[in-house]
């Protein structure tokens, strides 16, 4: 794994969105995965800027995004459908037709995630995959387990996780008990997988997760053995490292 270390949260987003735009240009038709959460937010937004000053075409690009939590309409301010729409997929010129996200609307949870894990490999498989870094270690929503989930599935939140999220609702009480979620080896598949991650608070888990053993009960262990994966991390969640 080949780890960026950047000044700020600002130059992180530039860094991981010079990478996501140069593949772009590269691979006019490339498949991207994405990611929701504080951590890429920047980075969004420096893409939306770059393709409005630059020009940069998304015409042929098809997306997929890692997780959506399991009984949120797409329309739902909380969705993960919606945070894509309002930070990235309203902002550039992709088609909406070629933008994927799990449907939370679907409450069979086999059928919405079997029908993922297909149109991914329909799509010929994701070329990037972005990533955050949760506090315990979990990608997507793929929580401390004592296995590595293979495909894209159905999850039980974890109280930290649902704490953590509960920011972006009224009550801890209206976060979803539950979401599908790319699995690990879904995430695994992908070519290359960029990670990035901010803030001293994640200092902890970057040391443990991109130095310590591999093990599924810290998730993005697992990235150590990927072959082309990059985490692009700031100083301040950089700082128990090296
Ligand atoms: C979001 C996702 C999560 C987040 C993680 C970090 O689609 O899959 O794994 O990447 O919870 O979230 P932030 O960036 O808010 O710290």
């Amino acid at each position: 794994m080949q780890i960026f270390v950047t000044k700020d949260y600002q130059e992180m987003s530039e860094a991981a969105a010079d990478m996501i735009v140069d593949l772009v240009e590269e691979k006019p038709g490339c498949v991207l995965g994405l990611a929701t959460g504080s951590t890429p937010e920047g980075l969004y937004a420096e893409i939306a800027k770059r393709h409005e000053a630059e020009d940069i075409d998304f015409s042929r690009v098809a997306t997929f995004n890692l997780d959506e939590y399991r009984g949120l309409p797409a329309d739902h301010e909380q969705s993960y459908h919606y945070f894509m729409q309002k930070h990235l997929f309203s902002k550039i010129n992709v088609r909406p037709e070629n933008t994927h996200v799990p449907n939370g609307a679907n409450p069979d949870a086999q059928a919405a995630c079997d029908a993922y894990e297909a149109s991914i490999l329909l799509a010929g498989g994701v070329d990037l995959q972005l990533l955050g870094l949760g506090h315990n270690g979990h990608i997507g929503f793929n929580e401390p387990a004592p296995e590595f989930p293979k495909e894209t599935h159905c999850v039980d939140l974890t109280e930290s996780t649902i704490n953590a999220n509960s920011r972006l609702f009224d009550s801890a009480d209206e976060v979803p008990r539950q979401a599908y979620t790319m699995g690990i080896g879904t995430i695994m598949a992908a070519k290359q997988v960029l990670v990035v991650v901010s803030g001293e608070d994640k200092a902890q888990i970057v040391r443990d997760a991109f130095f310590g053993p591999v093990t599924p009960e810290v998730p993005a262990s697992i990235l150590q053995f990927h072959p082309n994966a990059v985490a692009i991390v700031d100083e301040a969640a950089f700082s128990l490292c090296g």
